[in-house]
């Protein structure tokens, strides 16, 4: 299990914590649920142990999303961050808005479709590549039309920063990466912290590692991984997706593959007044 993993490892041994926590909400793997206290009272020792894990100039990436009780929202990232934040040394950098298509859908609030990840460093020199997790531009060819850079590319012909708001698809039932774990990672979210934040040979931990997609994204990477799971289903078939990235069969929806987007002239959006709906199909009513 996570205390113990994180107990046995030595002081600044590993590069990259990267994880998604038990949201204390009474979901299936959860053995006990007391909500929001045990939330608290968990990270209170968590975070602490975790930071000490760290190497200087390490990154620690914490996934949440929001404690939903009786109707009332509670966002935990705000109690992450407040219990981070009296840590020594621990700066945050971004509160990355991790935004997908699919969930719940909900009729007295509106449909819950982002959660945050807050990327913290072990101090100020830390590792970040943003080369090797640049977008393309919008506009590629685009040049400056006037002025001493006339002629010259307006945007980096490399790509672009990928911002703070990330649209990757969630691990649903069609994914192509979904196993038993009813809330896994998709690979390209880690993918894409495991390249800018470390490099190849660093160590990449999860502590909360479920059936170890983090494992895949590091696997992938050329990076070493450490995880603690305390399921032991999680841990077989986080084990298999392992050995099949080391082979290279592992099933994975690349990170730069397109999402879907929802065209305007695509009948399939909101039904138009003069559409009429039949049993399997829609007929347009002529007026
Ligand atoms: C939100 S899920 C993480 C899923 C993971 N990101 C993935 O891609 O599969 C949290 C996981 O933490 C595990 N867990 C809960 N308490 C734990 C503990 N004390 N030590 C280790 N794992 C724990 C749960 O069984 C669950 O699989």
């Amino acid at each position: 299990m996570s205390e113990k993993l994180l107990a046995a490892l030595p002081e600044e041994s590993v590069d990259l914590i990267v994880t998604s926590p038990p949201y204390c909400m009474g979901k299936a793997y959860e053995r006990r649920s007391d909500g929001i206290e045990e939330f608290v009272t968990n990270h209170e020792l968590i975070l602490p142990q975790a930071c000490r894990l760290l190497k200087p100039g390490g990154s620690l990436c914490w996934q949440v999303g929001l404690h939903v009780q009786d109707g009332v929202s509670t966002p935990l990232d705000y109690l992450v961050y407040d219990i981070m934040r009296r840590i020594d040394g621990m700066k945050l950098r971004n509160r990355i808005a991790w935004t997908f298509g699919h969930g719940l859908h909900c009729r007295t609030r509106f449909s819950g479709r982002h959660e945050t990840v807050l990327w913290f460093t072990k101090g100020d020199d830390y590792t970040f590549d943003l080369d090797a997790v640049r977008v393309p531009q919008k506009y590629p060819g685009k040049q400056h039309t006037s002025g001493p850079k006339k002629g010259q590319p307006s945007g980096n012909p490399a790509g672009k920063n990928p911002g703070d708001v990330w649209d990757i698809p969630n691990v649903n039932s069609n994914h192509v990466e979904k196993t038993e774990h009813p809330c896994q990672f998709p690979v390209a979210l880690v993918q894409r912290l495991v390249r800018a934040l470390t490099k190849p040979g660093d160590v990449v931990l999860d502590p909360f590692c479920g059936v170890a997609s983090s494992g895949v994204a590091a696997v992938l990477e050329q990076r070493v991984f450490l995880g603690a799971e305390l399921e032991e289903d999680y841990v077989n078939v986080g084990k298999s997706r392992i050995k099949d990235a080391q082979a290279g069969v592992a099933r994975f929806r690349p990170v730069d593959r397109a999402v879907h987007q929802p065209s305007p002239t695509s009948i399939v959006g909101r039904r138009p007044p003069n559409f009429a709906s039949s049993d399997s199909m829609l007929e347009v009513v002529l007026a």
